[in-house]
């Protein structure tokens, strides 16, 4: 039997202080899980799925296998979907805006304290919170296009998320879109793509907001597909992509343009690269940077934006 020893005391009570500091921590952290009995009831949603003409049925739910794709915007992230839009497995579609959104409005009510106690209180836990914003977005991803084994988002900021996408859908898979920085900077700023907190006429502001954080997600989920060498040997890479997703080969992914042309491919009038994906893959945005960037900046480069040399990219002038 354990009879305490009276003369480590001091030790005794220091354990107990610890024991009740955890005890409090816990409870402040997760008031829910201390204070409400777990409900003793349960809600089941009903078994979704999409009918076309009232003829097929498309069941769907969170298990789906989806692939999410992400990057900075103007990495190529529209080529990348569209590339996998042709193949007849897999549809991806027009950005949706609204995933991104909401993904970031959950992110600001749990940061901020108060608002997050107001919604525990009123009985939006965070795996109500969770249960909605999941059914939002697969409602979003399923019924903005055309059915297809393999569904598919294409909105760069997602990947942001990508942790909390993955709880949601565990059999989600992510490809990540990296791109020299330098060019990602000059194509944001020669086109004019505004992004919150770029300023556009500042090259060395936009490269330093720049994120590369794609170390973080695991080799294992997160497919990281560089445009340069995309474009420079798409078999190669469409091979890895595919084989990757788990999805079996077609060459119909080396020829987007043609499915473009026939209209077989969603693509939205208003998004800032439909003009260029209607062409084929080529390698014209590879080096039109080249000599846009004052000199100080490139001077700065690595000081600047550290993960050009950690993806390995030389500085070309
Ligand atoms: P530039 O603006 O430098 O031309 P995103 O869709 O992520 O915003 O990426 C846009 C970039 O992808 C553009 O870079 C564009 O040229 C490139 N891109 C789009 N379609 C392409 C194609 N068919 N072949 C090669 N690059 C393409």
């Amino acid at each position: 039997m354990f009879v305490p020893n009276f003369r480590r005391q001091p030790l005794y009570i220091f354990i107990l202080f610890q024991i009740i500091f955890f005890i409090l921590y816990y409870t402040f952290q997760n008031p829910n899980c201390i204070f409400s009995p777990k409900p003793d009831y349960e809600w089941i949603s009903s078994e979704k799925y999409i009918s076309i003409d009232g003829k097929q049925k498309h069941l769907y739910d969170h298990n789906m296998p989806l692939i999410f794709i992400g990057g900075m915007p103007r990495s190529g992230t529209t080529l990348l979907r569209v590339l996998l839009d042709a193949h007849p497995d897999i549809r991806c579609g027009e950005e949706t805006r609204v995933i991104p959104r909401i993904l970031s409005n959950r992110q600001s009510w749990l940061k901020a304290p108060f608002e997050s106690k107001r919604l525990q209180e009123a009985g939006i836990t965070t795996e109500v919170l969770d249960s909605a914003i999941r059914a939002f977005i697969l409602e979003i991803i399923v019924r903005h296009g055309k059915p297809a084994p393999r569904l598919c988002n294409k909105d760069p900021f997602t990947l942001r998320s990508a942790h909390y996408l993955q709880y949601l859908f565990p059999n989600s898979k992510f490809i990540f879109m990296i791109r020299d920085g330098r060019a990602v900077v000059h194509s944001i700023i020669s086109r004019k793509v505004t992004i919150s907190g770029f300023d556009l006429n500042d090259y060395r502001d936009c490269l330093k907001k720049m994120e590369h954080s794609h170390d973080s997600y695991g080799p294992e989920k997160c497919f990281p597909v560089y445009y340069e060498q995309l474009v420079l040997n798409p078999t190669k890479w469409m091979h890895k992509i595919l084989d990757f997703l788990d999805v079996p080969w077609n060459s119909t992914v080396l020829h987007h343009e043609k499915l473009v042309e026939m209209g077989d491919i969603s693509l939205s009038k208003l998004e800032r690269s439909t003009d260029q994906v209607i062409k084929p893959i080529n390698l014209e945005a590879l080096s039109k940077w080249v000599g846009h960037i004052p000199d100080d900046v490139v001077n700065d480069m690595y000081k600047i934006a550290p993960m050009l040399k950690k993806i390995g990219l030389r500085s070309i002038r």
